[in-house]
């Protein structure tokens, strides 16, 4: 008897057929984006010191409580699986010297992160992120061009309707002076918040802020210190940050990007300090949040590097997937099949298969040795565009046949042409495709010639 088949984990995902390509879209677009931004990429481990995450995200937050997948490892050391990317880009900054060497860094990223948290609709607990992080300034600037690759990587996808929330959570010294004002605030009211919330007071009072609870949203309001439309710090306690974050605002207006700012927008890592922001969407449900960032002027020198400013944000690529209309025209398989009918035909069509794909032309053909019928059918099941066709009589004509299956018309639906002008009509149906430079369409179709000669 057969034993019986292990399945995934909850909360983990097999990624194949269409949305593999359509991730595999959002990470292509994302490189394009972000270089252009003059962000480089880096690469850093899964798996890390537990302590490089409980150091950089807090102690007492959720995600460290709750939410880590850790482990002691054989070696007896104490191991996490990251549960977000910043800190290893951080720890790689500087234990590779990057702070010394570039300076300034504008570093992306994407991969695998894990919490094990609930899953539900958005929330798993592998999970993609792609993010970038500015390391080395404290230029308001840099969190407004931050935000603009965000945005801009948003547009390029196609995706509209998010909304951008910014605020402000002050220096660690301002939020001390702001924590202190809200315990005493809400200390005589905690009786009207959830008991979620009761137990955050403890530990972190400024999570009440932007609790869902209905009763948790109406007690926070009683705070009239706290102004809709204004940022957090602005709250009475006279933050000299007000600067920074104004400018960064102003360069954002300078733009026309719009914004709104929202002083109960508090993030659920302790890093954070001045500029915050989430983008959210209405499509995705509860789990609304499709990325989220700001500024962390501490983590640096936190972990032994230099006392500078860095600032970075993150999106989450399911989120992304779930709210992207293109997902329909993801290049799901390759445009182009080659049909071969015998022996002679099948060996000239690998070789010109391998000249296709090495002109960027993305191209498949069946290598089971199949018959017609099943060859086209598996280039109508994929989708493909054109179908070349090679037989015996072909091969003696020295012609492929090019068979476009999406023509309506008799004549336009199958052309023959002679080696030369096969590979212009791919140049022309292709030309936006990749073509290495050192290599030009004769030096390819020398291939196929000499296989077209031999007798
Ligand atoms: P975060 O807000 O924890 O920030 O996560 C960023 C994004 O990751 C969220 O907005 C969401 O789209 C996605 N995400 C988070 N948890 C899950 C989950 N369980 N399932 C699916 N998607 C999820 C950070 O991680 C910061 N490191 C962002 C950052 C970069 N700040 C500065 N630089």
């Amino acid at each position: 008897m057969s034993e019986p088949l292990i399945q995934r984990l909850r909360g983990f995902k097999d990624l194949f057929g269409e949305e593999a390509a359509v991730f595999a879209h959002l990470e292509s677009v994302a490189r394009d984006v972000f270089r252009s931004f003059d962000y480089e990429e880096i690469r850093v481990p899964a798996l890390e010191e537990k302590s490089l995450f409980s150091r950089a995200l807090g102690t007492e937050t959720d995600v460290v409580q709750k939410e880590m997948y850790e482990f002691v490892d054989r070696s007896e050391a104490h191991v996490a699986l990251r549960p977000e990317g910043t800190a290893g880009v951080v720890r790689a900054y500087i234990e590779n010297s990057l702070d010394k060497t570039l300076g300034h860094a504008k570093l992306f990223y994407m991969g695998p992160m894990f919490r094990s948290e609930r899953p539900q609709a958005g929330r798993l607990r592998q999970f993609h992120q792609i993010g970038v992080e500015q390391l080395g300034t404290h230029s308001p600037y840099a969190d407004a061009e931050t935000i603009l690759c965000l945005t801009t990587y948003l547009e390029r996808l196609g995706i509209k309707g998010y909304k951008l929330k910014l605020n402000n959570l002050g220096t660690f010294e301002e939020r001390k002076a702001l924590k202190e004002k809200l315990v005493e605030f809400f200390a005589s009211r905690l009786k009207k918040f959830c008991p979620d919330c009761q137990r955050r007071f403890e530990k972190n009072v400024f999570r009440l802020l932007d609790c869902k609870q209905q009763e948790c949203r109406k007690a926070v309001r009683e705070a009239d210190w706290i102004v809709p439309g204004k940022p957090l710090v602005d709250a009475g306690i006279g933050a000299a940050s007000f600067g920074h974050f104004q400018e960064a605002c102003d360069a954002l207006r300078s733009v026309n990007m719009p914004f709104e700012i929202d002083p109960f927008m508090v993030r659920g890592l302790d890093y954070y300090t001045k500029t915050v922001f989430e983008a959210t969407h209405p499509g995705l449900g509860s789990q609304d949040a499709l990325a989220a960032g700001g500024r962390y002027d501490n983590l640096i020198e936190t972990f032994g590097g230099a006392s500078d400013g860095a600032v970075g944000f993150a999106l989450g690529v399911e989120r992304l997937a779930l709210c992207t209309r293109f997902a329909k025209n993801a290049e799901k398989s390759p445009p182009l099949m080659i049909v071969t009918m015998g022996e002679d035909a099948f060996r000239l069509g690998f070789v010109l298969l391998n000249a296709l794909r090495r002109l960027g032309v993305p191209s498949t053909m069946e290598l089971k040795g199949r018959s017609l019928k099943s060859q086209l059918r598996v280039a109508e099941r994929k989708n493909c565009r054109y179908v070349v066709l090679i037989g015996d009589e072909e091969i003696q004509r020295k012609v492929f046949v090019l068979k476009d299956m999406r023509a309506t018309d008799e004549e336009g639906r199958q052309v023959e042409y002679d080696l030369e002008a096969l590979m212009n009509k791919f140049l022309e149906l292709y030309r936006n495709h990749y073509l290495p430079e050192q290599l030009s369409p004769d030096f390819l179709a020398a291939d196929v010639a000499a296989e077209t000669k031999k007798d």
